[in-house]
């Protein structure tokens, strides 16, 4: 039976109580509108630790003015039983008040990382991520935490902040569970119009394209971006707000492409702006 936790002291006392009693704990962190993106990785936190706890937060600080904190999809009746039927024994889900109850006296800042790609386009985002991320751990005292890679950058981050700040947790990176035509899962995809939800489908193959050009040994990133960008304007209504080659997980620019590295791309429609990736 899955319990819903709404305050740090009982969650923080749980999760003692259990480190206590050597039980390892494995943790999603989410902002709900759960969907199968999510529900893998409480599959995995399930099998691979004793106790499964997931958080829903909807968090204000790393919405930035104009975006969509205020419509941002909330539904914690239908996420918990979500939640349970992937086996989650603990869904954290604290009011604003509880996790911010004083305006934040110290604050962490990302460096180069969040300069580019999303963190250019949503300034003080990633604090805000690692703000909250680095909250959760302390309260939730996980063994093993998953993020998907949808979020690459946010992963890539997320990793950073566990070995700076020497987080004893693992951080596991679970694959971008998608739709049968190939649209990554998002609780943003309810803002799509008919329309637009048929367009983003040209999201997965755009990245299709850019991995066909790699594996026939294209390695100038401006001729795959410019291939990308071509057939995301022709595709679609969207904005094509961003496409562009890193190497991951270092987030380095690449022009010329060598090692591991990663597509992103972000499209605004009307109401949603999608992301996607992928990882070479
Ligand atoms: O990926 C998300 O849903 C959020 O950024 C996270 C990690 C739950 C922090 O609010």
């Amino acid at each position: 039976m899955t319990k819903c936790i709404t305050t740090v002291k009982e969650m923080q006392t749980l999760t003692s109580q259990f480190k206590r009693e050597g039980q390892s704990i494995g943790f999603v962190p989410t902002m709900g509108a759960l969907h199968d993106g999510h529900l893998t990785m409480m599959r995995q936190s399930r099998s691979e630790n004793d106790i499964s706890i997931i958080s829903v937060f909807v968090n204000p600080l790393q919405f930035g003015p104009n975006e969509d904190y205020e419509a941002y999809p909330r539904q914690i009746e239908q996420d918990t039983q979500a939640a349970s039927s992937a086996g989650v024994d603990y869904v954290f889900a604290p009011s604003v008040d509880e996790m911010y109850p004083n305006t934040l006296g110290i604050t962490l800042k990302v460096g180069r990382m969040a300069e580019v790609l999303e963190g250019a386009q949503r300034p003080g985002h990633f604090e805000g991520v690692v703000t909250v991320v680095n909250k959760l751990f302390n309260i939730v005292q996980p063994d093993r935490a998953y993020f998907g890679k949808k979020d690459a950058q946010q992963l890539a981050i997320v990793e950073k902040l566990v070995q700076d700040f020497n987080h004893p947790i693992e951080i596991r990176g679970i694959d971008i569970v998608r739709e049968d035509d190939g649209l990554a899962k998002s609780s943003r995809n309810v803002y799509l119009t008919e329309q637009e939800r048929q367009e983003a489908v040209h999201l997965s193959k755009s990245l299709t394209l850019a991995k066909e050009m790699y594996d026939k040994g294209e390695r100038h990133s401006a001729n795959i971006i410019n291939a990308v960008t071509d057939y995301l304007h022709n595709h679609t209504s969207g904005e094509v707000q961003e496409v562009a080659v890193y190497s991951y997980p270092e987030l380095e620019e690449q022009d010329v492409i060598h090692g591991q590295i990663f597509i992103s791309l972000a499209v605004k429609f009307s109401k949603a702006r999608l992301i996607d990736n992928i990882i070479i």
